[in-house]
């Protein structure tokens, strides 16, 4: 399973990617307004801190001018993935980039039957948002495992990438049922790494070995 990260932090992505916990990052226009700079500095910025995919959002509406947008955006980096929302218009701005060799990410799906439609248009990605559908309390998980049972069923190659995730339970979750990327906030992805057990056997480890008075170089 790859882990992208869902910020426009370049120092977190870095911080990431130092630790080997990465393999792309996601943006949306929320994430740029909080980082508060120019969008093609920090798209930029990004896909120079990471080789994997760096998901980049268009704004417009219509389907020319996302597409305008798009092979602008990608004209950025060579890792850039254009990020469409899931409308009819989206789906059409899909078709068309990815016939033109452009990789799509396609955002804002809740439900199975968006899913395919954006696997019909040739999206490279299609991003379930589990954690807003928990919030309206409609199961998100549910979601991605009906999605990898469609893909599953008829071979699409779009891969599952797993959005708007809140917690270390939603990308456990989202692992077992085979999604192909969970995208999380950073402080959702260190948290991963914790656990009070091993803080605790750590701490004796380390006060037994005091005990003995040995160093080990
Ligand atoms: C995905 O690409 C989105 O940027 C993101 O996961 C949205 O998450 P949110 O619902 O926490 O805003």
């Amino acid at each position: 399973m790859k882990f992208f990260a869902d910020t426009a932090d370049v120092d977190e992505i870095r911080s990431l990617g130092e630790a080997g916990m990465i393999d792309g990052v996601t943006t949306n226009p929320s994430l740029i307004k909080k980082a508060g700079r120019d969008f093609r500095d920090i798209i930029a910025d990004i896909c120079e801190a990471t080789p994997g995919p760096v998901s980049a959002e268009v704004t417009a509406l219509e389907a020319d001018a996302m597409i305008k947008e798009g092979r602008s955006l990608a004209e950025l980096a060579g890792n850039v993935t254009v990020k469409l929302p899931l409308t009819m218009d989206g789906l059409k701005a899909c078709r068309r980039l990815a016939d033109d060799g452009i990789k799509v990410n396609v955002t804002l799906c809740f439900s199975a039957n968006q899913a395919l439609l954006a696997a019909k248009a040739g999206a490279r990605f299609i991003s379930p948002f589990i954690g807003r559908l928990d919030d309206i309390h409609i199961d998100g998980v549910a979601l991605i495992q009906e999605i990898r049972t469609i893909y599953d069923n008829y071979g699409f190659e779009t891969e599952i990438l797993a959005a708007s995730i809140r917690s270390a339970n939603h990308i456990k979750d989202c692992a077992l049922i085979g999604a192909d990327v969970a995208t999380a906030p950073p402080a959702v992805l260190w948290s991963l790494a914790k656990h009070p057990l091993t803080d605790k056997g750590l701490d004796a480890f380390l006060k037994d070995w005091a005990a003995t008075g040995q160093s080990i170089l």
